[in-house]
């Protein structure tokens, strides 16, 4: 059994391992796959595992820049994990996904993130869970009712020429919300996504708009507002198709506005999709992360990463001024020091908090003082609204 790049000549055999891993992909949807792939190939971002000749298992890994408290650092998304059914259980998913997590770091990735069919196989190389895709449903009237009170905000149909225009648009929302969590994609791959048929996109200075038509509903791919007066213009205009539509399905922020905005709320109907997430290079993931402005503290944290032993050992986190610094200590830290495996230590990064992190056992030692710091340095609510 061997690691080897996937090349265009072992695609027919990777489509067959997606279709027994996935189930069938319709014809039409073959030709843009190729086209999204093809290019992963050439940058090693496409794995098989191979016994001779022969395809086992496959992943490939997209790049992206993921946001954190509104800093964006390299992130290695891992996606189509595939094993053929007949060499299932027997190690190789595990093989792969090591080697995946190997090639995140070759490519320069210091953190990567994926959805899981199933939690156990990543769990053991370090990936934790750590935020969420909610799909929230809403009532199109209640939608269509929201018009911007000072009159609207300008908007322009967009289409994949715009790709540009979108990512630089996103950076600056993203950044000024202190955004955890949502991607930034490749232009290529934005452009694909802003090329489909059936799809309706707006874009305004500060947001925009991605909606289809299911059934007699409406699905809302992605929508991002970085004022009121730009959420309530795109939601309304959404929400125009409420003569046809009963509900629209959205993607949104945990703590999105439009919640705020809704005249009613009772419950929330909101469907989660978890992702899990891992620390490739530790120091270099700490120094690229946004902070809050207001917490200051300097620390020494226990980390364990068999996985990738740059990881583990001791580490003085020092945070302020909206900046952070992991920085090795040679010294073993002391029996008061707080210990995290790399799952922990991941969790906590994304945001959860060290209370829940200690009574799931991915954190002990330390104190109640130490964990109110770290909790505060790296609180988020992370997100995503693109499924890879
Ligand atoms: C999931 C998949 C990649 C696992 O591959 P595999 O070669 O069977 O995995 P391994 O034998 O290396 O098992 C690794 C670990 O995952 C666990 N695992 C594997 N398949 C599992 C499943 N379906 N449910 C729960 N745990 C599973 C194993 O028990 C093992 O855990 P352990 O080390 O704690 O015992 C494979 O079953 C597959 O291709 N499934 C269909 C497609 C899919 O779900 N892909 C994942 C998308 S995120």
């Amino acid at each position: 059994m061997e690691i080897r790049d996937v090349t265009v000549d072992d695609l027919d055999a990777v489509l067959d391992s997606r279709k027994r891993a996935f189930g069938p992909i319709p014809a039409g949807s073959i030709g843009p796959w190729r086209t999204t792939v093809a290019p992963s190939l050439a940058e090693g971002r496409y794995l098989g595992v191979f016994d001779g000749g022969r395809l086992m298992g496959t992943s490939r890994i997209n790049r992206y820049d993921q946001w954190w408290h509104g800093r964006p650092l390299s992130m290695g998304g891992v996606a189509s994990v595939t094993v053929a059914p007949e060499d299932r259980g027997r190690g190789v998913g595990r093989f792969l996904i090591r080697a995946t997590m190997d090639r995140c770091a070759e490519l320069g990735h210091v953190a990567s993130a994926l959805y899981p069919a199933t939690t156990p196989l990543y769990r053991g190389l370090g990936w934790e869970h750590a935020g969420a895709r909610n799909r929230v449903t809403l009532p199109a009237e209640a939608l269509r009712t929201l018009g911007a009170r000072d009159g609207g905000v300008k908007l322009r149909r967009m289409g994949p020429g715009d790709a540009a225009e979108l990512r630089s648009v996103l950076e600056r929302v993203y950044a000024a919300t202190r955004a955890s969590g949502p991607l930034g994609r490749e232009e290529r791959i934005d452009r694909l996504w802003l090329s489909g048929e059936d799809d309706f996109a707006y874009l305004a200075d500060d947001g925009f708009v991605l909606y289809r038509w299911r059934g007699d509903d409406i699905d809302v791919e992605n929508l991002v507002a970085g004022s009121e007066a730009t959420a309530r213009t795109l939601w309304s205009l959404v929400g125009t198709a409420s003569s046809v539509a009963t509900t629209v399905t959205a993607v949104v922020e945990p703590d999105d506005p439009v919640l705020w905005l809704l005249r009613e709320r009772s419950y929330d109907s909101v469907k989660q999709t978890r992702w899990m997430f891992r620390l490739i290079d530790l120091a270099s993931a700490v120094a690229q992360r946004g902070y809050p402005a207001a917490v200051s503290f300097d620390t020494v944290v226990e980390v364990d990463d068999p996985q990738r032993p740059a990881n583990s050992g001791a580490w003085r986190l020092s945070i302020s001024s909206g900046a952070g610094a992991a920085t090795a200590v040679t010294a073993p830290a002391g029996e008061e020091a707080p210990r995290l495996t790399i799952g922990g230590m991941s969790a906590l990064f994304a945001g959860v908090r060290p209370g829940s992190l200690r009574r799931a056992g991915l954190l002990s030692g330390g104190t109640p003082e130490i964990d109110d710091l770290l909790g505060a340095a790296f609180a988020a609510k992370p997100y995503m609204i693109d499924y890879f």
